[in-house]
């Protein structure tokens, strides 16, 4: 039986990289499935890629009544909420905190905290009545910047960081009826992750970055050598999302490819290239 048969799948910021792989993975596993998204533009290239399969919904995850309207196009549609994947997020530049001028501080935290953390926990409130009646799961996403230094500044950081625990603290609180757990992926192709507004930066992408430095950075720094796809992500999503797990909760899965197990003293990898 494949995970998500007979579930029904709300994935939060689904519109692009990570949450789209998401998405087809899903869709491929079974799942009756819903994207909410704040950008039509992202949207309307699901509903060309998707049709009428998927349940799009526009809005932001940073407003109660935005949630609520989608709460309620999820229930028309499905009738239940079998697994909430929360995926949005925005990067903080990879800005050091003492470049930070000090008039745009107060923005830059207010903008990177409402969307990386709050977005998640009102979703996590507006459904939970839903994901309570059907004894479902939620899935959050973290980093490795949450684990180690560097995969951010110190905003995204800690946005990541908070989400870590807020997987401990529902998965606490919403138990036994309902698993809550995270992952913490680090480097992704084709992410379109997009810098802040309050510093100017929103429309710096992470996909600006030429691939082959990309990729080349990558490998560098981690034991295995391909740079995932936002689909090689679904698995794990979709197992942690499946009624399937009955066994895991309150865990942050670190999918680092061995990036954070990487080699104290030696320069190379023992057989690369052998
Ligand atoms: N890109 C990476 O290398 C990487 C590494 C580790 C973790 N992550 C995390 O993965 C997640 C997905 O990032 P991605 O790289 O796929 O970027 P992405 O920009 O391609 O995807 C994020 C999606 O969230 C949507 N979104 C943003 N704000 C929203 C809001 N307020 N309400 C609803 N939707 C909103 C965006 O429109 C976009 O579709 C993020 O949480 C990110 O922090 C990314």
């Amino acid at each position: 039986m494949r995970l998500l048969e007979n579930h029904s799948v709300l994935i939060t910021g689904g519109g692009s990289g990570l949450g789209l792989g998401v998405a087809r993975h899903c869709l491929a596993e079974g799942a009756q499935l819903a994207v909410m998204d704040i950008s039509g533009e992202k949207l309307a290239a699901l509903r060309a890629e998707f049709g009428d399969q998927v349940l799009l919904v526009e809005g932001s995850c940073t407003r109660v009544e935005e949630l609520e309207r989608c709460r309620a196009a999820v229930a028309a549609r499905f009738g239940r909420l079998d697994a909430l994947i929360g995926v949005q997020g925005i990067f903080d530049g990879n800005i050091r905190l003492a470049d930070v001028p000090l008039e745009r501080i107060d923005g830059l935290f207010d903008e990177l905290f409402h969307v990386n953390v709050k977005g998640h926990v009102l979703a996590a409130r507006v459904f939970y009545d839903m994901l309570l009646a059907a004894e479902g799961a939620i899935v959050l996403t973290s980093s490795t910047a949450a684990y180690a230094a560097d995969g951010g500044g110190v905003m995204y950081s800690a946005t990541k960081g908070a989400i870590r625990s807020i997987v401990h603290q529902l998965a606490f609180e919403f138990a036994p009826a309902i698993r809550v757990n995270g992952i913490a992926p680090a480097g992704i192709a084709n992410s379109q992750l997009r810098g802040p507004a309050a510093l100017g930066m929103q429309a710096q992408k992470q996909s600006d970055i030429p691939k082959d430095a990309f990729l080349a950075k990558f490998r560098s720094i981690s034991l295995l050598q391909e740079l995932p796809t936002p689909e090689d992500h679904g698995f794990l999503y979709a197992f942690l999302a499946s009624r399937q797990n009955k066994l895991v909760t309150g865990q942050t899965i670190v999918v680092d490819q061995g990036l954070l197990n990487r080699a104290l003293l030696s320069a190379e990898l023992p057989n690369k290239g052998g």
